[in-house]
């Protein structure tokens, strides 16, 4: 085949998730189910968050911390402010947010201490001034791996009269954002803040999004050997006179990980484990979370035999699995997953001969993170029945400030 059109390298054929991930195991995904008015009543696509299960992965996500206090879960999952009043009502007071909207939401929703794991840049940088002002009994802080923005930080808060705590990112082999622990001039950088008006060194941020070892055990012996090098960036930072008061810890992969580890300076930072999904359950069969989103959609066109059109597009679940493999239905787990358009997602299955246009189904994302700021509100289901609808708060850049 030739470049395409748009000079693009020719791409094969994307597997499908039966070829990925064994079908027993596809199949081994279950949901509480709707009663038959719910689901006739609910319009499509929907997102739908089972309360059981949300509750089930908040309360099990302390157990793994094995102190709310340890907690530092990151609220990009969900983006939901009610989610945020159910940890604050648990004790779980420090958040970690990705945009200022969603320190906004933290805040507001009775967050006392909001993490933007972030570079703030440009107008940024005064709309995290804005916030500290706005939220005087939060505290505010973000990350940093360059000493630039750090300069430009530094005047804003200081003067508005805020402080703003700052996390060294530490790049311990991601490779998105950060300094490496060996980098010339990180420990320089981190012991600058205590110097800089308005600022004070938080601590160290050390996101490990790289770590996917399926095994536990070798999951554990990469954390350790990651933590190694941290500890080591601590140590210099030490002798140059600067405390390093928190760690801001991992994803869910390594939340068991950090958890296990005893320096009570550890804050653990998992998000997805809060609705968890079919991406990391597969991947992390040892995480103890289980889907609590999931998406009503219906058959809108049965184009041939063995075909059924869902209205599930790009534009309703996450898009960032590879092709065939972005939604489970528990019901049809062997379905092949065919076009995904917009509006239209096309099922290859046998089992279409028993679906009609207008009939229902569950699907569970498997990415949930980028599925939920694709709707505006999630329909909150408690047995079998939508008891309430929660707005996805932060969905949208800007709230207020
Ligand atoms: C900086 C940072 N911290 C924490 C998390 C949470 O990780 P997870 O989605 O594995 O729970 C993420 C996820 O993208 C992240 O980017």
């Amino acid at each position: 085949m030739t470049a395409g059109k748009w000079l693009l390298p020719a791409q094969p054929d994307p597997p499908y998730f039966a070829d990925i991930v064994p079908l027993e195991f596809l199949m081994s995904y279950s949901l509480p189910s709707l009663t038959p008015e719910t689901l006739a009543s609910l319009p499509s696509p929907a997102y739908v968050i089972f309360r059981d299960r949300l509750i089930q992965n908040l309360e099990s996500m302390i157990q793994v911390a094995k102190d709310p206090s340890r907690l530092r879960p990151h609220c990009k999952t969900h983006k939901m402010s009610r989610v945020i009043e159910m940890w604050v009502e648990r004790g779980v007071t420090k958040h970690k947010a990705a945009t200022i909207a969603e320190c906004e939401m933290c805040a507001a929703a009775g967050a006392e201490d909001v993490l933007l794991a972030y570079n703030p840049v440009g107008p940024n940088v005064d709309r995290l001034i804005s916030l500290a002002r706005t939220y005087p009994n939060c505290r505010f802080s973000a990350t940093t791996d360059d000493a630039r923005p750090l300069q430009v930080l530094s005047a804003a808060a200081a003067q508005a009269g805020v402080t703003i705590g700052i996390w060294l990112d530490v790049n311990v082999g991601m490779d998105r954002t950060g300094m490496t622990p060996e980098t010339p001039g990180a420990a320089q950088l981190y012991h600058s803040v205590s110097s800089l008006p308005g600022l004070e060194p938080a601590g160290f941020h050390v996101y490990d999004g790289h770590q996917r070892q399926g095994d536990l055990m070798e999951r554990r012996a990469a954390v350790s050997a990651e933590w190694t090098r941290v500890l080591t960036l601590r140590s210099q930072v030490e002798s140059l006179g600067t405390a390093v008061p928190a760690f801001a810890c991992g994803g869910t992969p390594t939340f068991p990980c950090y958890a296990a580890m005893s320096d009570p300076a550890i804050q653990l930072c998992p998000g997805t484990s809060v609705l968890s999904d079919c991406g990391y359950g597969t991947a992390f069969p040892d995480l103890p979370f289980a889907p609590a989103a999931a998406i009503l959609t219906r058959v809108v066109s049965r184009p041939a035999t063995d075909r059924m059109t869902l209205d599930l597009g790009n534009k309703a679940v996450a898009a960032d699995p590879p092709k065939g493999a972005r939604v489970v239905f528990p019901d049809i787990p062997e379905a092949v997953q065919d076009i995904h358009s917009e509006e239209h997602l096309v099922l290859v299955t046998a089992a279409a001969e028993n679906y009609a246009p207008g009939d229902a189904l569950l699907a569970v994302p498997v990415h949930v993170c980028p599925t939920s700021a694709l709707y505006d509100r999630a329909a909150i289901a408690d047995n079998g029945k939508i008891s309430e609808y929660w707005e996805i708060t932060s969905r949208n850049r800007r709230i207020s400030i």
